[in-house]
């Protein structure tokens, strides 16, 4: 029985032993499979790409303020004036200088001789003569309507305020054809309203409009107004039409003689180059539906026009010496000085042209 005892305890470890063997073969067996399935998923998920997300394309359109990496032109300025360069300020003085208002390098510097020509051709084109070309001046400058300078002589007349002798138009002594005074403005852009106008472009030396405007506010806080402006500056070709035109209406309407209509007319419009008009320093003024000798306006002209460096031009009196019949509404300005003494000694301009020369 021991034995039995002994033989059962002696094949339970046997049993033991070999359960062991093979659950050791089986975990080495399964082992290896699952140590071979790692290995391939490794390798797999090392070869396969891990999908990336899904990205909606987006077009990125920069901010229109975001700095680009071009850096942006440099802006033409808008205005040019003294102390600009570059090459505009060189193709502006090619310009001025093809038109003949300037006459220094074109070295593209902005200096003096360039503002003065400048300001010479804002001048001659009606411009605000300031010296700096802005988009106004640089408009006209590159325009069709640009014009070649006109040389202007040293009107005389102008010499009045210096206190040299006035300067003397009529039938004896004749501008030259070209013959254009400095400095006109147009009458209606100082006196606006002030005055009524036959036409609202009429020009004149600024000196003599600047003087015209006070005697004309001077009339009107005497209580005498109003005013039309009936001529101002002419120049040669607008006499000439003036004077044809009264030619032939002296034919048409009163039969006259070629000859006979020409001498007519002679006594009441210059000829052409003779008038005075031609100065800028001259003006005819008118009430508008009235005689002007019988107005409020003739009698306050005639006794303060002095007073603003007029003179009453053309009186009936001194007809035989000006060659021309009284115009009692035609003024010219000769200067306060002048002016003066031409009311004190009663004379016409021929009379006090010829005091002062002997002087
Ligand atoms: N009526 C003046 C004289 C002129 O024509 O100038
Ligand atoms: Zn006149």
């Amino acid at each position: 029985m021991p034995r039995n005892h002994r033989s059962g305890k002696q094949k339970s470890p046997y049993l033991f032993i070999c359960l062991a063997v093979v659950l050791l073969i089986a975990m080495a067996v399964f082992g290896a499979r699952a140590l071979n399935t790692w290995n391939v998923y490794k390798t797999e998920a090392a070869v396969t790409p891990v999908p990336s997300p899904t990205v909606r394309p987006v077009s990125v359109t920069p901010a229109p303020d975001l700095p680009t990496a071009t850096p942006a032109p440099t802006p033409t300025p808008a205005v040019f004036s003294v102390g600009s360069s570059g090459d505009e300020v060189r193709k502006l003085q090619e310009r001025l200088k093809a038109l003949g208002y300037y006459t220094g390098n074109t070295d593209g510097i902005y200096g003096g001789g360039t503002k003065q020509a400048v300001i010479i051709f804002q001048k001659q084109h009606g411009l605000d003569a300031d010296g700096a070309a802005g988009p106004k001046t640089l408009a006209v400058l590159y325009s069709d309507n640009a014009q070649q300078i006109v040389v202007t002589p040293a009107p005389t007349g102008l010499n009045t305020l210096a206190g040299d002798i006035p300067l003397l138009v009529n039938k004896w002594n004749v501008l030259p054809d070209d013959f254009v005074p400095g400095d006109l403005v147009t009458v209606k852009d100082l006196a606006g309203d002030l005055l009524l106008y036959d036409d609202e472009k009429f020009q004149g030396v600024r000196t003599a409009v600047e003087a015209l405007i006070d005697l004309i506010r001077a009339a009107e806080a005497d209580g005498v107004t109003p005013w039309k402006l009936g001529g101002a500056y002419r120049t040669i070709a607008d006499q000439k039409k003036i004077f044809d035109r009264r030619v032939e209406r002296y034919i048409s309407e009163e039969s006259l003689t070629r000859a006979q209509a020409i001498s007519r007319t002679r006594l009441t419009v210059a000829d052409p180059g003779a008038s005075e008009h031609h100065t800028g320093l001259a003006f005819d003024l008118n009430v508008p539906g009235a005689y002007f000798v019988d107005t409020a306006q003739y009698v306050w002209l005639k006794k303060h026009c002095w007073d603003y460096g007029f003179i009453m031009r053309y009186t009936d009196e001194k007809e035989d010496i000006t060659g021309i019949i009284g115009e009692e509404w035609h003024i010219r300005y000769v200067g306060l000085e002048h002016a003066k003494k031409i009311q004190e000694l009663d004379l016409c301009l021929e009379e006090y042209v010829e005091l002062l020369k002997k002087q």
